[in-house]
């Protein structure tokens, strides 16, 4: 049984992971637009790996017999610089969600929900590995700098990103495994 304030925060983080696979679908279609195929495939994955995040939330409110409440999702950003300013733009995202996950451990932790601070340490995990790959790559392009076949080499190995679907743990309901 969840408590109003819990609910609410979830329903918040629900809504910012959503942003968040906007967010990267909006990259994906900018690097398809500026030729970096390789780039696009790594946004779209990344996609649906939030779409993933927003649905294990989603399946947990609905578990616990409360309500999912859907609220407007903030229109992306759609020009980017630079293929390394996307990549800082998702690190920084990234620390946000960071953030706001820790915060809502605090929330639960307070409010003694033990079962939600369980929920909530997959995501914890997952955090310190979206931070980590984003800073490989951010590392990546700071070498490259203007080289362009640097650049193009780069392209090939994140073409090569492939979504994983999650195990069926949390997912039973309407998404099943596969991609949204
Ligand atoms: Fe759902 Fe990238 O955090």
């Amino acid at each position: 049984m969840l408590n109003e304030k819990i609910i609410n925060a979830l329903n918040g983080q629900l809504n910012k992971e959503l942003y968040s696979a906007y967010l990267y679908l909006s990259m994906s279609a900018n690097s398809t637009f500026i030729g970096l195929k390789g780039f696009a495939n790594w946004f779209m994955v990344q996609y649906q790996e939030e779409m993933v995040h927003a649905m294990k939330i989603y399946t947990y409110i609905n578990d616990q017999g409360a309500k999912v409440k859907l609220k407007s999702v903030e229109e992306p950003p759609s020009d980017f610089e630079s293929p390394l300013d996307m990549f800082e733009k998702t690190l920084e995202h990234e620390k946000f969600i960071t953030k706001s996950i820790n915060e809502l451990a605090d929330l639960v932790l307070g409010e003694k929900d033990h079962a939600t601070y369980m929920f909530l340490q997959w995501f914890i995990n997952e955090q310190i590995e979206e931070e980590s790959n984003d800073v490989d790559i951010i590392n990546k392009l700071r070498l490259i700098g203007n080289d362009g076949n640097g650049l193009l080499m780069l392209d090939k190995e994140l073409a090569l990103r492939v979504f994983v679907p999650p195990a069926q743990t949390q997912q039973a309901g309407s998404t099943g495994g596969t991609a949204p």
